[in-house]
């Protein structure tokens, strides 16, 4: 093994495909998979690759900082990809001081533990953080996120994220340690928690249950295949320009109304019901406090120094998606029984 990563989060919905991709590309890397496994962390997640020589899961929180410490004095790693983190804005809305303690001290851990065990040698090692574009704040009708975009964050969850962005900046800039970040627009795919707008709507039109909107589905989001996260992450990871930022969307706006209604169509010519019968669940619901109205990635920095760009079109990507939900029925019956259910009567009171 030529090569020890260290990948937080890495039970999570992108952090798998993450995950997964690493550790069937390089089978020369050993891969380290370090989560606590909240109620989002889900190791049948990564079923396919628990067994093979090069991974291994750790459980452990990033809020820890003596078990962090302890991990890399263990094992050393060469670099790190972190994705660990809350990252449901309405849950941000409940209990904000879970994100500031996960989002902002985890990654504050992880960049003390990186400077300490790394010192000696920051060229041989690469510090790579994960974060979104929400930390640039909404978007009027016109105009794009760009990597220079002043950061305006409005939730919980953006302002955790925009902090923790800063922290990475500030240790690359005050102690030179070897950082790079990207920002990502909404992904969407297997495996995606059914708490989120997409998952959380095809588990609910397959059970003829209501498609909660929030207000009237003008917001509109860049949605972007989780698989094509993985390869700018992969890509950024490797060949990514050390102290800088990379934009990374799907060049797929859709307004959220616009997305659940072609998402009915789709699922009523899977589930072979009549043409219109989901839509009629589709019901507005009081808005989200602070709702961003739109986010749009101009992911061109990416696409020119690096040359990645988005290889799926939405409509390919959630047939894609739909057809992995109904074929993994048991998946979704586990994450929706116990405290989710919970969790859903009081996010929706009840519906
Ligand atoms: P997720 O909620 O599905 O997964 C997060 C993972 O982190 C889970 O496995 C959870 O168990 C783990 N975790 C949480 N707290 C932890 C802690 N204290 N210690 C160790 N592990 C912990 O999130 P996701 O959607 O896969 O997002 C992954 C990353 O990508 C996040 O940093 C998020 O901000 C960022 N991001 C997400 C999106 C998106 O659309 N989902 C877009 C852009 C950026
Ligand atoms: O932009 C990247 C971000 O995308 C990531 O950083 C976050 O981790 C990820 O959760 C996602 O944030 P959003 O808030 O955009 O995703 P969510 O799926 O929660 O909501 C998408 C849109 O749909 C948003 O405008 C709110 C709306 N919505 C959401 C839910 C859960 C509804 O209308 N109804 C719902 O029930």
């Amino acid at each position: 093994m030529n090569k020890k990563l260290l990948v937080t989060g890495g039970a999570g919905f992108i952090g798998s495909h993450v995950v997964r991709r690493l550790v069937n590309k390089y089978p020369d890397y050993h891969i380290f998979n370090l989560d606590k496994l909240t109620y989002a962390g889900n190791l049948a997640n990564l079923k396919d690759v628990e067994s093979k020589p090069n991974y291994t899961f750790v459980k452990g929180d990033i809020v820890d900082a003596d078990f962090i410490n302890a991990l890399f004095s263990e094992h050393r790693f060469d670099g790190v990809i972190h994705l660990a983190a809350e990252s449901h804005v309405d849950r941000s809305i409940t209990n904000p001081l879970e994100f500031v303690m996960t989002n902002v001290i985890g990654t504050v851990n992880l960049l003390n533990a990186a400077k300490k065990y790394w010192a000696e040698a920051y060229s041989e090692h690469r510090f790579y953080h994960v974060s979104t574009d929400e930390v640039y704040g909404s978007l009027g009708e016109i105009g794009l996120f760009t990597e220079e975009t002043k950061y305006d964050p409005h939730s919980p969850y953006s302002a955790s994220k925009a902090s923790s962005d800063h922290f990475v900046r500030a240790y690359h800039d005050t102690f030179g340690l070897p950082v790079v970040i990207s920002n990502c627009s909404n992904n969407y795919g297997p495996f995606h928690f059914p708490e989120k707008l997409l998952p959380l709507a095809i588990h609910n039109i397959k059970n003829n249950k209501p498609v909660p909107v929030y207000g009237k589905g003008e917001n509109i989001r860049d949605w972007l295949f989780v698989e094509d996260h993985a390869v700018a992450i992969d890509l950024i990871f490797h060949t990514g320009k050390l102290g800088t930022t990379y934009n990374i969307g799907g060049n797929n706006e859709w307004k959220n109304i616009d997305i659940i209604r072609l998402l009915c169509q789709l699922m009523d010519k899977k589930l072979n019901r009549p043409a219109g019968n989901s839509e009629k669940l589709i019901t507005f619901v009081k808005d989200r406090a602070g709702h961003d109205l739109r986010y749009a990635i101009d992911s061109s920095k990416l696409q020119n120094e690096l040359g990645w760009k988005p290889s799926l079109r939405l409509e390919e990507g959630l047939e894609r998606t739909v057809d992995w939900y109904l074929s993994n029925d048991q998946w979704l019956s586990n994450v929706t029984s116990g405290a989710y259910q919970q969790y859903y009567e009081t996010q929706y009171d009840g519906r």
